[in-house]
């Protein structure tokens, strides 16, 4: 949530920040704001998307060298000029932007107010302003240590940026929990939430740390600790170019990402799968294999489609290496003090790898001693540095807000684990090993031919763009399909949409059934296929209207059925990887006919680092 850019150099600033958070936009888009140091400290703030300020920036340019930037996605204060960031110190010597939550801002209002300071915004970030200001006040220290030590009184989650008018060559931030990177140039320094902004500029880059704070001038940086011990950090290279963050023709970063899942898949699986014993290396989970072949039971944390790809991992795991696994939300797992025995092992997934409660389950996890293992896209992210050990998906970066090629990358790398586990525990012959590996490399190639397909889809989507409810039905490795199909939905259309393993149709959604609701079924010609479609006899007997996804031969499906959308055939366990591109396309397809902002839904942020 919340993009956060800053600039220290040689180059005006307003144009780094502006391109940055263009660049960042996808992390939040309700306001948007910079603060340029120039002479004087001069803020610009506007409601709106971040080209709202460009426009209002190019027709009364703000010049200087030095300056911070912020995409807001508010949680204290509605999104308006006012409670955007950045946010100033009431003599206006300095201006900050956040990310996060402070939890405790209540009460530190109360005392700040008590004490005469006012308040002009509804926002949490406001008061840590004041706080600053306040330690500055009664202490006389610099900045950079009033902020340290305001900080030490803050609870809850930060990445700040600071920039002041007394020092014009000095940019500060400091983090916990929300995630800041430094570009390093020439004589030049860039912040940003992510890589995004920072990629057109340099390689390389320091990963801060929580709890760490940064002194950026233009001669050099030193990171210091909580309690002001400097730090020798590692410089660390970008792996992301810049072609894959920018839509390179199409429409949407979200059809770019539909229409690259048979390369990125591929990426997922390259150099980690061959035709012959062992069949699977994932090289990160390589030293840790044992002890989760051993595992008396797999516990996945993850969040929205992350969590959705969990629970196909959990059908995958459980037929293949007959592992026991349970599949949690991130966001319960903390809360419910979860019983964890020493032979426990946990997995998280999560694509940007900055989720709060995703992080959140870490911890957790590892404060009771359970070693935790990491399925990440973003390189050196906060939960792929926190965890002990993981893989990447390899799946390039992933703009646009509602998730498709880090779901078809998360399964496939779930798929390679069971695979890897499988062997390890000598649960599969080697035949069937052989033959799972066979029909996973022959993936890319079938996405392909559904993808090639593609016309046929936006044909329903435009019979259906004006249906007000959906459902969504699927059985056995499917079910998740269901509820990821439901998911796009309702995140890019804004339409009401309910997945459900097929079978529980009729323990009550079946009562939602009448002539004006869609039904998505997903019909694989698998051990389910005969009680799907009675499933869908049904719907049809109470006049749905069913649009299926199957691999079955012409025949049945195609009487019963208004649509049929007709994929390849792979092994059972596979099939996910295949019957979720039509989803991704029919959400896409429908928000796109409704009008809807496809790459920037409302009131969703792409990374929810807030918990
Ligand atoms: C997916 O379309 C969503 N925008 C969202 O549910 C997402 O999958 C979830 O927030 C988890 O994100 P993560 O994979 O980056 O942890
Ligand atoms: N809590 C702050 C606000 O509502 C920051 C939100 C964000 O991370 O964008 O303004």
């Amino acid at each position: 949530m919340c993009g956060i850019v800053g600039y220290i150099g040689e180059r005006e600033a307003a144009d780094v920040l502006i391109n940055g958070l263009t660049r960042l936009e996808y992390r939040g888009y309700d306001s948007a704001g910079v603060a340029i140091v120039n002479g004087s400290l001069e803020v610009r703030k506007k409601k709106g998307k971040v080209k709202t300020l460009s426009n209002d920036l190019a027709g009364n340019v703000l010049r200087g060298k030095l300056g911070i930037g912020h995409t807001r996605w508010a949680t204290h204060g509605p999104p308006n000029d006012i409670n955007a960031h950045p946010h100033t110190a009431s003599d206006g010597s300095f201006a900050l932007v956040h990310n996060g939550i402070i939890e405790n801002y209540t009460s530190l209002k109360e005392r700040l107010t008590n004490q005469g300071y006012t308040f002009s915004t509804q926002t949490d970030t406001e008061v840590l302003v004041r706080l600053i200001e306040d330690v500055r006040n009664s202490t006389g220290l610099s900045l950079g240590k009033a902020i340290r030590q305001a900080l030490s009184q803050v609870q809850g989650t930060y990445g700040i940026a600071v920039v002041s008018n007394d020092d014009p060559d000095m940019l500060i931030a400091a983090r916990k929990g929300s995630p800041l990177i430094l570009g390093i140039g020439d004589g030049e320094y860039f912040l940003g939430s992510d890589a995004a902004p920072i990629i057109e500029y340099t390689r390389k880059v320091v990963y801060l740390n929580d709890g760490e704070l940064i002194i950026v001038r233009r001669s050099g940086f030193t990171v210091y600790t909580v309690d002001n011990i400097a730090l020798d950090k590692a410089i660390h290279e970008l792996e992301w170019d810049l072609e894959q963050i920018e839509k390179g023709g199409y429409d949407h970063f979200m059809l770019k990402e539909i229409m690259e899942q048979p390369a990125s898949i591929q990426n997922a699986m390259r150099g980690r799968l061959f035709k012959k014993a062992p069949y699977v290396v994932l090289g990160g989970l390589f030293d840790v294999i044992d002890k989760l072949k051993d595992a008396d039971r797999i516990i996945i944390c993850a969040c929205g489609t992350s969590w959705h790809a969990a629970l196909v991992g959990e059908y995958m795991i459980e037929a293949l290496a007959r592992i026991p696994v349970e599949v949690e939300y991130a966001s319960e797992f903390r809360y419910r003090n979860p019983i964890l025995r020493k032979n426990a092992a946990v997995l998280v997934i999560s694509q940007s790898g900055e989720t709060a409660d995703t992080l959140a389950a870490v911890k957790e996890a590892q404060s009771q001693g359970i070693p935790v293992y990491g399925i990440c896209n973003t390189v050196g992210s906060t939960i792929a540095r926190e965890t002990d050990a993981g893989v990447y998906l390899h799946a390039g970066p992933e703009i646009g807000v509602a998730s498709t090629k880090a779901f078809t990358a998360q399964v496939t790398v779930l798929a390679q684990l069971a695979l890897m586990l499988s062997n390890r525990r000598n649960v599969l012959t080697d035949k069937e090993l052989k033959n799972y590996t066979k029909h996973l490399l022959a993936i890319p190639g079938q996405i392909q031919q559904v993808l090639d397909g593609a016309e046929s889809i936006l044909k329903i989507a435009e019979i259906y763009r004006y249906a007000n409810n959906f459902l969504y039905l699927g059985r056995g490795p499917n079910f998740p399909v269901a509820l990821e199909g439901a998911l796009k939905l309702k995140e890019i259309s804004y339409v009401h949409a309910e997945g459900y393993p097929a079978a529980e149709m009729k323990h009550g959604p079946i009562a939602l059934i009448d002539r004006f609701m869609p039904v998505v079924f997903i019909a694989m010609n698998d051990s389910s296929y005969d009680k799907v479609v009675s499933n869908i006899e049904e719907v049809v007997a109470r006049d749905g209207n069913v649009i299926a996804v199957t691999d079955a031969p012409v025949g049945h499906l195609d009487t019963l059925c208004q649509h049929v959308i007709r994929i390849p055939t792979t092994t059972e366990l596979f099939t996910p990887l295949l019957s979720v591109i039509p989803m991704q396309l029919i959400s896409y397809y429908i928000a796109v006919l409704r009008g809807c902002h496809v790459d920037q839904p409302r009131n969703l942020a792409k990374s929810v680092t807030v918990e």
